[in-house]
């Protein structure tokens, strides 16, 4: 987990001011190197850019070796395409797909991983002998909480393998080439258990499609959010692959490429952001402290009651309080992390929550009409970009297009 000392903190707060996003370049690197070596043979790393879509970032997993893209949106296949990725690097796996989204997608080049019959059919129809991957619901989930799983029978994604019939009659009314098959059981699991049921039910499906180019067992690969919690073994992720991917080659006499789609993996430890305490609050039995971000950067908590590990680097070694730790957002909910041990603060102290490197900075919102996190690149010797910048007031109003104050 990335956490800045108190001195580069403090620089960081002079410059740029807080709250702001601090992400470490050789932390992102690092998560493609062990990605990339765990998974050896045959094994693309398709990044899913909805996870952290900052071009800058994107850039340094680029360059540190990451194969592809796993997109959802037409916007995100075109960003993956302005930082430099061809068509054939990028797969876009929609849900609830209109018709224009899926025709601009293909006039992008880019091939649809599709989930449902209806779209299946809808796609067919307009681009028949055409190649597509099918997403598959293995019926076995898994991942940090309930909302964050998307297979078994509570979830939008994926066909389920009673319709596989239905599958194969589309696919032959319109001709269409199943080039890929793929699943993605949830976000955040931990154990091989389920993901490995989830790999023996793909490829028990992926035998019935003679064109198979690859198989896609999505992301989800959990990180760690305590500093006491033990890192996932990738190793075990791999073995739990490459074991039946073998007994799979061995029956087709060939090799299938394999495809995984870390999002968090690759970037949620890389971030942390840096809040000053604004206010403390001590007329409670557990005493509020509140700061200058809130749920508008980091909804995670309020959301699914997602933990963040917050220090007070400003007393790094005092003695512990139980507190609250809130933001400047008026909502109930608008915790950064409830009922937790933390050198006890004070109002100016400055404060670090960690990993927050996925899904906070793309689910931020204007919420109050605060602007969203200014984001800072630091680098192996600490100095630090700016690669995004906090926009003022004027910038946030503008893009409404009302001009008749
Ligand atoms: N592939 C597909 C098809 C996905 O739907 C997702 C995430 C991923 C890959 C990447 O999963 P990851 O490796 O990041 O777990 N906002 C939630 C997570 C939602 C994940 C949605 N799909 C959170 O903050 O926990």
């Amino acid at each position: 987990m990335y956490q800045p000392s108190f001195d580069l903190a403090q620089n960081i707060k002079e410059q740029y001011s807080t709250p702001v996003a601090v992400i470490s370049k050789p932390m992102l690197e690092e998560k493609v190197k062990a990605m990339k070596t765990a998974f050896k043979k045959n094994t693309k790393i398709f990044y899913a850019i909805k996870a952290n879509n900052n071009p800058h970032i994107v850039n340094v997993l680029k360059n540190a070796g990451i194969d592809g893209i796993d997109t959802v949106s037409i916007n995100e296949v075109k960003l993956a395409k302005k930082i430099g990725f061809t068509s054939d690097q990028i797969i876009y796996t929609g849900s609830s797909c209109s018709d224009s989204e899926m025709t601009d997608v293909h006039n992008e080049g880019v091939m649809l991983n599709i989930g449902s019959t209806s779209e299946l059919a809808r796609f067919g129809k307009i681009f028949p002998n055409t190649k597509v991957s099918i997403r598959f619901n293995p019926q076995v989930g898994d991942g940090e909480t309930a909302a964050v799983i998307t297979a078994g029978d509570s979830t939008k994604f994926g066909i389920k393998a009673s319709k596989l019939d239905e599958v194969k009659q589309i696919v032959a009314e319109h001709n269409l080439i199943i080039a890929g098959i793929h699943c993605h059981i949830g976000s955040g699991f931990y154990t091989t258990e389920q993901f490995e049921k989830a790999v023996i039910r793909i490829l028990d499906q992926a035998k019935d499609f003679a064109n198979l180019e690859f198989i896609d067992f999505g992301g989800g690969f959990g990180v760690q959010y305590k500093k006491e919690q033990t890192p996932i073994d990738l190793n075990d992720f791999a073995a739990s692959i490459e074991k039946h991917i073998a007994e799979f080659n061995a029956h087709n006499q060939k090799e299938i490429e394999v495809r995984l789609e870390p999002g968090k993996y690759l970037v949620m430890q890389a971030c942390t952001t840096l809040t000053s305490v604004t206010t403390i609050k001590d007329e409670y039995a557990i005493p509020f402290v509140g700061t200058d971000t809130g749920m508008n950067h980091i909804i995670r908590p309020a959301l699914y009651g997602s933990y963040h590990h917050v220090e007070n680097l400003s007393k790094l070694d005092g003695e512990k309080q139980k507190v609250n730790i809130v933001g400047n957002i008026c909502e109930s909910d608008d915790f950064i992390a409830e009922e937790v041990e933390i050198q006890t603060p004070a109002e100016g102290d400055l404060l670090a929550v960690l990993t927050t490197g996925a899904y906070c900075p793309t689910m931020q919102s204007f919420y109050n009409l605060r602007a969203f996190l200014p984001e800072v690149l630091v680098d192996e010797d600490n100095s630090t970009t700016l690669i995004r910048k906090r926009m003022n007031f004027d910038e946030m109003i503008n893009q409404l297009g009302f001009t008749d104050f």
